[in-house]
């Protein structure tokens, strides 16, 4: 009779946890109703601004990704400084060197007038135009997860310490991504996102100079545009196919070619768990393809506002 009981428990229980969604719930077909005109609006302006400047993609991944770890992805990142509170774009890992906002302004005016009123936010045009950024630059087209709604606020103070430095070591990266729900996998596959893009001088001057675990003339190459002193904002390839979602960033890790130095972190050549999902990726592009897109689906679920929670920004800029 008691194990009886306690098995009744036991489902009910169970049950429970299956039906209460345990983060809010994001979907696929969020806007296949109420604006099925909203993804194509979003991927002719991504694709305008890549074809105009193939970087504008990389930029719109980091776009995402800065947004996501602050405060989970809603749009935090977009929002200008205002009377009541500093926002992120200010941050150490942001002032100087993170863009793209005039591109996500155009998305949300074209999105807008495609759907005849404010309905999708701006953490979701985030979350598309980094999607289409990378499949525009030749990497996987996944189904991104849609849903998310805007923050009233952003943090100066929690843009400084969620967000990584290039300085950091592997375990110091790798508790980073675990404080955001990801693992060891997710850290190499979505570090992997530095196959395109720049980075400046000022982010990885200390490896060049002061790295043993580095080709010596990838460093000497790489002094040249970015002296000891001075040239601090000189920009550098991430990779040497910056402008193409592949497989040569892995490759790179394995010749000591990582520009930062939490990229090479990724690859010591100790046949650490993490050097040998560097070494799978460097020869598995399909591998790379799937398990990235895996990755940034979970990595675009963390914490989103959802139901009734925040609001849909009229402009990204500001709230309403
Ligand atoms: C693992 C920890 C990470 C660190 C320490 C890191 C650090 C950096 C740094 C220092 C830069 C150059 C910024 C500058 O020049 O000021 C950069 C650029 C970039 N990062 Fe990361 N990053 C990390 C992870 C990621 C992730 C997870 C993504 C996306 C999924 C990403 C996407 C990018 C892209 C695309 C660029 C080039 C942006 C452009 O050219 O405008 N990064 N990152
Ligand atoms: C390299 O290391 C030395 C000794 O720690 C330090 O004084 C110097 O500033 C470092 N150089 C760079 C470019 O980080």
């Amino acid at each position: 009779m008691a194990s009886l009981r306690s098995f009744l428990v036991c489902i009910i229980v169970l049950a429970a946890i299956v039906i209460t969604p345990s983060s809010a719930q994001l979907s696929a077909g969020f806007y296949n109703k109420v604006c099925p005109q909203a993804l194509p609006a979003i991927r002719k302006i991504v694709r305008q601004a890549v074809r105009n400047e193939p970087r504008m993609g990389a930029s719109l991944l980091r776009l995402h990704f800065h947004d996501c770890f602050v405060n989970g992805c809603d749009g935090s990142v977009l929002l200008d400084d205002t009377s009541t509170f500093t926002g992120e774009k200010t941050a150490r890992p942001n002032a100087g060197s993170i863009r793209g906002f005039q591109v996500i302004d155009q998305i949300k005016a074209a999105v807008d007038k495609a759907c005849k009123g404010s309905v999708v936010s701006c953490a979701d045009i985030l979350a598309v135009a980094a999607r289409d950024s990378v499949y525009l630059l030749g990497g996987p087209e996944y189904n991104v997860q849609l849903g998310r709604r805007d923050a009233t606020t952003a943090s100066t103070n929690d843009a400084n310490t969620n967000l990584p430095p290039p300085f950091f070591s592997f375990s110091q990266l790798l508790s980073n991504f675990q404080s955001h729900g990801l693992d060891l996998k997710d850290l190499v596959l979505l570090s992997a996102a530095h196959t395109i893009g720049l980075a400046r001088c000022t982010t990885f001057r200390a490896r060049i100079y002061n790295d043993t675990n580095i080709n010596a003339k990838f460093a000497a190459s790489a002094k040249r545009s970015c002296p000891s002193n001075g040239g601090d904002n000189n920009l550098q390839p991430l990779d040497a196919t910056t402008k193409k979602f592949d497989t040569v960033y892995f490759s790179s890790l394995l010749k000591s070619k990582g520009l930062l130095h939490s990229d090479q972190e990724l690859f010591k050549g100790d046949g650490s768990d993490s050097d040998k999902l560097v070494q799978h990726y460097s020869v598995s592009p399909s591998d790379f393809w799937k398990d990235f897109s895996a990755s940034m689906i979970k990595m675009g679920n963390i914490k989103p506002l959802t139901g009734n929670a925040g609001e849909v920004r009229l402009n990204c800029r500001k709230i309403n």
